[in-house]
């Protein structure tokens, strides 16, 4: 895409837009996940809620709606205990966010039998989530790299849930305050298969 930024604010948001193939919403375009976060940012409680609210119509199977969630927000007690079951490298960077969400899901349903789609639904609830964040004017960064055990005990979380992800969230900043090598990657172009390598049948030609 060939286009003159007017401002840096521009320039960023171009800088973040993928290089599509075939046009596509623009919030899929320039979603991407950022590790360089405004440490003094933070979100109103009507934008956490407006969040929320968002993973919460995720659609799942038999609207089994698995998905549960551990919100902290910088400097109180549930961010630290998110923060520090994260793996150092993402602790790193994900000590600047505004709020951190562990994302945990029921791996059982209402009625006792196994849930099989657990993970499945609270994926759609968590691209919901990140969605609308990227709608408020936020950055979400989905992070696996965490130590599931501890979270566990460190968030008290009861033993019919399975921590599954933890989600950063934040004002993006500028990607020269990372290290080096994590700068660079920050505004790498994003990239993906081919349309050709992952639509193995019925892709119009
Ligand atoms: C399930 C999941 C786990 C991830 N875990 C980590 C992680 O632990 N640390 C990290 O820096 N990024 C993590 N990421 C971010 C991915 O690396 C990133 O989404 C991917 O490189 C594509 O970049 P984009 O989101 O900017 O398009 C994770 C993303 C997902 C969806």
């Amino acid at each position: 895409m060939l286009t003159c930024a007017k401002s840096i604010g521009e320039l960023a948001l171009l800088l973040m837009r993928a290089n599509t193939a075939h046009p596509v919403h623009e919030i899929i375009a320039t979603r991407r996940s950022p590790r360089s976060l405004a440490p003094e940012a933070a979100l109103s409680d009507i934008e956490i809620i407006s969040i929320l609210e968002a993973a919460r119509w995720a659609p799942s199977a038999f609207n089994g709606q698995p998905w549960r969630f551990f919100l902290g927000k910088n400097g109180d007690a549930t961010f630290t205990q998110i923060l520090s079951s994260l793996e150092p490298f993402n602790q790193g960077w994900a000590k600047n966010a505004s709020v951190l969400i562990l994302v945990a899901a029921k791996t059982t349903r209402d009625d006792g039998s196994i849930h099989a789609d657990f993970q499945y639904d609270t994926a759609l609830a968590v691209a919901q989530m990140v969605f609308e964040v990227h709608n408020l004017g936020y950055v979400a960064h989905q992070m696996t790299g965490f130590n599931r055990e501890s979270a566990q005990s460190a968030l008290d979380i009861p033993r019919d849930l399975v921590p599954v992800v933890v989600v950063a969230i934040g004002k993006q900043d500028h990607a020269d305050k990372l290290a080096p090598a994590l700068a660079e990657r920050e505004v790498a172009a994003r990239t993906r298969k081919p349309l050709t390598e992952i639509v193995l049948r019925g892709l119009p030609v």
